[in-house]
Order: structure tokens, then C-alpha cells, then sequence
């Protein structure tokens, strides 16, 4: 026989029962409180916000959406680093295309001693194989902004220009239109970003190899020197090049004479660069013509 010790409060089973069940309960009856206490704010029922007004609008949301830009704003302009690896890196990183390499000093040298002002109108206006504005529209960097690239090109490769003076705002304006006429050849910007790209793939030591092959079969020194440096854009037809075997884009060049047509390779046409850029011997060139014509005919 087992007896609670004196003082116990349980005395009786009915009572043993209530106290177990209350030791299960009011925990659980604490904790549940405890929770609606911490989580206590409004509640609503899924969707009863879906009329609200934020919610409609991002429903009837256009897919497509047109962003205008204040042409008056106050421009944010990129710095010549970031002008550089964006766009110059492509071709002044490696030297690609004959381009004076970024920090060499050597190549650097005589093109600083021109001066500023003559690098940054070679650098809008383009020379030999490097397009104009490295192949970018004024939409997308301004003159202020390319001649930021070319203080930075230039003082990490010898020069020590002062950083060029930010545009005013009348300025900005003109350049808008400028950006407005630039505009009107959509695309443009990108082909030339595909070139640049073709182009400095351009294996540089190609070019003179073509040029040792030239006494063994002009055919085929031509050949060698489309596949080396002229298909970079003309196989693919980039910046508007006549595509290679597409008779319809050659047909109104060969209207002309076969000298015009060596002459446009020879001396650049548009943003077809003087010999595509590389420094082959004008008879390999007229051979990579007659190479790239053979196969339209
Ligand atoms: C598609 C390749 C290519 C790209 C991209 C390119 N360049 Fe060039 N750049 C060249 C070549 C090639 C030359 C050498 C031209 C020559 O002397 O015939 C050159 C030369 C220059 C010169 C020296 C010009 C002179 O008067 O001697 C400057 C300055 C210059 N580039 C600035 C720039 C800037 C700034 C950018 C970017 C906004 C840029 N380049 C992008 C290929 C390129
Ligand atoms: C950087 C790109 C580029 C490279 C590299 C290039 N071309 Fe071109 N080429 C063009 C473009 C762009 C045109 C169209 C020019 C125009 O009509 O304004 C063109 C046009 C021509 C034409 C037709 C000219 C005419 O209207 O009669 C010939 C020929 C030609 N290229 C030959 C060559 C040869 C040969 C090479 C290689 C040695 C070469 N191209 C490399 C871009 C390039």
C-alpha cells in the first residue's frame, strides 16, 4: 500500500487526473496564446488584396516598355577606364590590327607626340584600321568620353595629359543631336562590335605568311589572305561587307572596273579599311579580290 507523503495536494485518483491533464494542457494552451500574441497583425483571407490598386497595375503591367530618356539631363559619363575595357581593350589590348598596345610605350611614343587634340580627332574621326570612335555610335559615348580613353590609353603608355574638361551643357545638347543623327544607322554600333571582335582574332602574324606564299600561286596567296584577314568581315558580311559568295551584294561593285574595285581594297571604302587593315603587299591584296569575285561569278 502505497501512501502520499503528508502534505501532498493529491490525494484522491480524481484528483491525480486533473493534474495530469492540466500538465498537458496549459503548456499547450500558453504556447498557443504565445503565438497569436506574437503574430497579431491584421489578417486577410489570399486575394482579398488582389483589387488593390498596386496589384492591378503590376497585372495590366505592358509587356514592353518604352524608356525615354531626357535628352536634357544631366549626363552620367563613363570614365576613360571603363570607356577603355568596354570598348578600345579590343583592339589596343593586344595590338590587334596593327593598334598601339595599351602601356607600350614604344608604340606610344610618336603617336602622344602629335598631342592630344590630333589623337582624339584621329580617335572620333577613325585612321587605317581603327574605326571611327572604335567602331561606337555618339549615342552610346560621347566625344567627352572618348577623349577620357584616350587620356587614359595615353598616360598609361607614357603621356601625361590633363584629364579633358567636362562638356557644359550647351554642349551636351549638340552632342545630343550629333547622338540623334548617329542613331539614324541602327545596329551599326553593334556590327561594329562584331568586327572588332572578328578583327582581333585576326592572327597578326598571318598577313606576312600570306605574303611569303605570294610567288608560289597568287590563287592561292589571295585565298590565304582572305582567310587570314578579310573574311574577319566579309564572311559574315559585318559592317555592310559584301559577303563572300553572295552574288546579289557583289553584283552593283563589279559594275565597276576591276582597277576601282583593287582601289577600293587597296585605299579603304567607308568602314572597309585600307587592305582590310593588315599590311599585305598590293599584289596579294588584288589576289584576295580576285579570290573573293571568283566566287560570285
Ligand atoms: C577595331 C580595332 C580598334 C578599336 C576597337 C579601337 N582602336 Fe584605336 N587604333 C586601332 C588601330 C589599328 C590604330 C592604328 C591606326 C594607324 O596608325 O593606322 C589605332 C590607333 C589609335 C590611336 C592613335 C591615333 C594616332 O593618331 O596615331 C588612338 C588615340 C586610338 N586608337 C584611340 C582609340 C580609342 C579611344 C578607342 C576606343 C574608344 C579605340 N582606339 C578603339 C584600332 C582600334
Ligand atoms: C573591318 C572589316 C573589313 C575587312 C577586314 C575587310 N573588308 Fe573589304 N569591305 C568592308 C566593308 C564594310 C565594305 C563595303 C564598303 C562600302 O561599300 O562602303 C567592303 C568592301 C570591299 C570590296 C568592294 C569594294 C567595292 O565597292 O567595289 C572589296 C573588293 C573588298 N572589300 C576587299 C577586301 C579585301 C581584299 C580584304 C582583305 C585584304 C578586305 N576587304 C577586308 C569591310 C572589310
Amino acid at each position: 500500500m502505497s501512501e502520499a507523503p503528508h502534505g501532498a495536494p493529491i490525494k484522491t485518483p480524481a484528483q491525480l487526473i486533473a493534474a495530469v491533464i492540466a500538465g498537458f494542457a496549459v503548456p499547450i494552451i500558453i504556447i498557443v496564446l504565445l503565438a497569436v500574441y506574437v503574430d497579431n497583425s491584421t489578417r486577410t483571407g489570399a486575394g482579398t488584396d488582389s483589387l488593390a490598386e498596386a496589384q492591378v497595375n503590376s497585372r495590366i503591367h505592358p509587356l514592353a516598355q518604352v524608356d525615354i530618356r531626357d535628352a536634357n539631363a544631366p549626363r552620367v559619363y563613363k570614365s576613360g577606364e571603363e570607356v577603355y575595357k568596354a570598348v578600345c581593350s579590343a583592339c589596343h589590348a593586344s595590338g590587334a590590327a596593327g593598334a598601339p598596345k595599351f602601356t607600350n610605350t614604344a608604340d606610344w611614343a610618336p603617336r602622344i607626340a602629335q598631342g592630344f587634340d590630333t589623337l582624339w580627332h584621329t580617335a572620333l574621326s577613325g585612321k587605317g584600321a581603327m574605326p571611327p570612335r572604335g567602331g561606337t555610335s555618339p549615342d552610346d559615348y560621347s566625344d567627352f568620353e572618348i577623349a577620357r580613353a584616350v587620356v587614359y590609353m595615353a598616360n598609361n603608355s607614357g603621356a601625361s595629359f590633363p584629364e579633358p574638361a567636362q562638356p557644359a551643357a550647351g554642349a551636351a545638347a549638340a552632342s545630343g543631336a550629333a547622338a540623334a543623327a548617329g542613331a539614324s544607322d541602327a545596329g551599326a554600333a553593334q556590327q561594329a562590335a562584331a568586327a572588332m571582335a572578328a578583327m582581333a582574332s585576326v592572327p597578326q602574324t598571318a598577313a606576312p605568311a600570306a605574303g611569303g606564299a605570294q610567288s608560289a600561286d597568287a590563287s592561292q596567296a589571295g585565298k590565304a589572305l582572305y582567310q587570314s584577314v578579310c573574311q574577319a568581315c566579309h564572311a559574315a558580311g559585318v559592317l555592310n561587307a559584301p559577303k563572300f559568295g553572295d552574288k546579289e551584294a557583289w553584283a552593283p561593285r563589279l559594275k565597276d572596273s576591276m582597277d576601282t574595285v583593287y582601289n577600293y581594297a587597296l585605299h579603304g571604302k567607308g568602314a572597309m579599311p585600307p587592305k582590310g587593315g593588315s599590311n599585305a603587299s598590293d599584289a596579294d591584296v588584288k589576289a584576295a579580290v580576285d579570290y573573293m569575285v571568283s566566287a560570285v561569278k
